[in-house]
């Protein structure tokens, strides 16, 4: 092994409640985002981009939810355009903190300038600098990025980041908005920057990758070895169209490759596997099974040459240890003779904190399930935890299928609904229709009375874990009104699953329907 000399920190900058929630159907909701802003900072990444204050009321609001409970424990950064209102309401949200930090973006690249801000190469200049003067006249921490920088002329860029970095700029950050950019290429463009603004020693130097050609990390490493020293990237990669690079992948590459690049980040790589599940679960966008650092098979070895040389010495095969990003595999753990105390303790070494109540609801569940299934696996646990702790107040519940299919037959579902916005004996509804297949009567039974139709857009079903018995992982994705919106559920049934899947989804159409202000 050669020995490793760090020299230098990379500030991870995580944007997967700003760019990652971008993502269709990735929308969360209060809660969901502060849950995962939580993991964030306990996971140890140094910025949160927690929102776009002006985007809606609901962003405002969720930016400075997330800056009041964590604002003393990482830096929490709002983004703004280049506008009065925009900067105002960033400053707004994030007022009062210890460490703010605001994000002004204007687009720099010829084909933004003529098509989307129909504005001259000095309008762009002078617009950037008005507009971080104003920002940091609210706060210290000012981030500028000139947006599509990778398809930006490079003088302009360097004239831009110079004259942003001279008006308060702090961290200049060089966007590939459309994932444009090749490794060699994104390196010489940090290499230009670094030799031609003559002030980019005031000011850190960060990268904003995403993955339209599948080199957001490769992208984002070269950077740091170009001397960048700030990487915006979101949890499982999550973010618009091919989503933006990796936070798992950039900080195991780091950690993994510390000889080669001689730097460090400040993340505490255990907790690696558990948000991206967290992630995954909050958001419905299942992770691939051979995923880099976070997939099901990341440390499988099947191949019989691999196993025998694992068994001599782990490291012919692996360069990275499975405990080390959190991975838990297949194993099988506990029977329905084991008390709440067995089970208490392997909550705890899975790397979950429950309370009481929490702990208890899961162990009841628990025991249904080993009542239902011969084996039950880390995964089935992790599972059970998940969908506990994503329950939210639903108006819809529930309460009773029954679904009739076969060959030759008619699909049919009858369905038994609460509406718990109704608090008296009349909130029970029924419906019985034929469908397609089960699945397709029992979502059409729903829907019919709920009194909407939606559009399924996906819907997959996956084994949470070996075995004939394994429970059912389901997970749907709707369009309703325009938007997507996602469920996930899980059951030994998977019918059942696949109907509270839909069930969750229809609720968060409704419930974000319903908030939004009359027009
Ligand atoms: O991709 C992009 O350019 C962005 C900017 C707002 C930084 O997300
Ligand atoms: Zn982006």
């Amino acid at each position: 092994m050669t020995e490793t000399v760090v020299t230098d920190t990379v500030t991870i900058f995580d944007t997967t409640l700003r760019d990652g929630e971008q993502s269709p159907g990735c929308s969360m909701t209060m809660p969901e985002k502060l849950k995962i802003a939580e993991a964030l900072v306990e996971l140890g990444v140094d910025v949160i981009e927690a929102g776009f204050p002006i985007a809606s009321p609901g962003d405002f609001e969720a930016v400075r939810a997330v800056a009041q409970q964590f604002g003393d424990r990482a830096t929490i950064c709002g983004l703004a355009r280049c506008r009065r209102e925009d900067i105002e309401r960033a400053a707004e949200a994030l007022k009062g903190i210890a460490k703010p930090r605001i994000h002004v973006f204007l687009a720099t690249s010829p084909i933004h300038r003529q098509f989307k801000l129909k504005m001259a190469e000095q309008e762009i200049v002078r617009a950037a600098v008005e507009h971080v003067e104003l920002a940091r006249s609210f706060c210290d921490n000012i981030e500028f990025s000139p947006e599509d920088a990778a398809r930006t002329e490079l003088p302009f860029l360097c004239e831009v980041v110079e004259k942003a970095i001279a008006a308060g700029a702090t961290t200049v950050n060089i966007p590939d908005t459309v994932g444009y950019a090749t490794p060699t290429h994104y390196f010489k463009v940090i290499s230009y920057l670094k030799q031609h603004v003559s002030n980019i020693g005031q000011a850190v130097i960060s990268t904003h990758c995403h993955n339209d050609l599948g080199l957001a990390v490769a992208n984002s490493l070269a950077a740091v070895e170009a001397g960048a020293r700030q990487v915006e990237c979101t949890i499982n990669g999550l973010g618009e169209r091919a989503g933006n690079a990796a936070l798992e992948e950039i900080v195991m590459a780091i950690k993994t490759r510390g000889d080669y690049y001689n730097v460090q980040t400040r993340i505490n790589t255990p907790k690696l596997c558990g948000i991206s599940r967290l992630v995954s679960s909050t958001t419905g966008m299942l992770v691939q099974r051979n995923k880099a650092i976070v997939g099901q098979n990341a440390f499988a070895h099947e191949a019989g040459i691999h196993q025998h040389g694992m068994l001599q010495n782990r490291s012919t095969y692996e360069i990275m240890r499975a405990e080390d990003v959190g991975f838990i595999g297949e194993n099988m753990v506990l029977g329905k003779h084991s008390g709440r105390h067995a089970f208490r303790a392997r909550v705890a070494e899975l790397g979950y904190t429950l309370d009481d109540a929490s702990l208890q609801k899961v162990f009841d569940e628990f025991i249904a399930l080993a009542d239902k299934k011969k084996n039950v696996y880390d995964a089935d646990i992790i599972a059970l935890i998940d969908k506990q702790s994503n329950v939210t107040a639903d108006r819809w519940q529930l309460i009773q299928f029954q679904v009739g299919a076969g060959t030759g037959t008619i699909p049919t579902a009858s369905i038994v609904l609460r509406d718990t916005s109704k608090s008296d004996e009349s909130n029970l509804f029924r419906e019985a229709v034929i469908g397609d297949g089960p699945i397709d009567a029992v979502f059409k039974a729903m829907e019919r009375i709920i009194g909407v139709t939606a559009e399924l857009k996906d819907y997959q079903v996956r084994a949470v874990s070996g075995g004939e018995d394994a429970q059912g992982d389901a997970s749907v994705e709707i369009e309703y009104l325009g938007r997507r919106y996602h469920g996930k559920d899980v059951s030994t049934d998977i019918i059942e699953a696949s109907a509270r899947a839909y069930l969750k989804a229809l609720n968060r159409a409704l419930s974000e329907n319903a908030a939004k202000p009359a027009t």
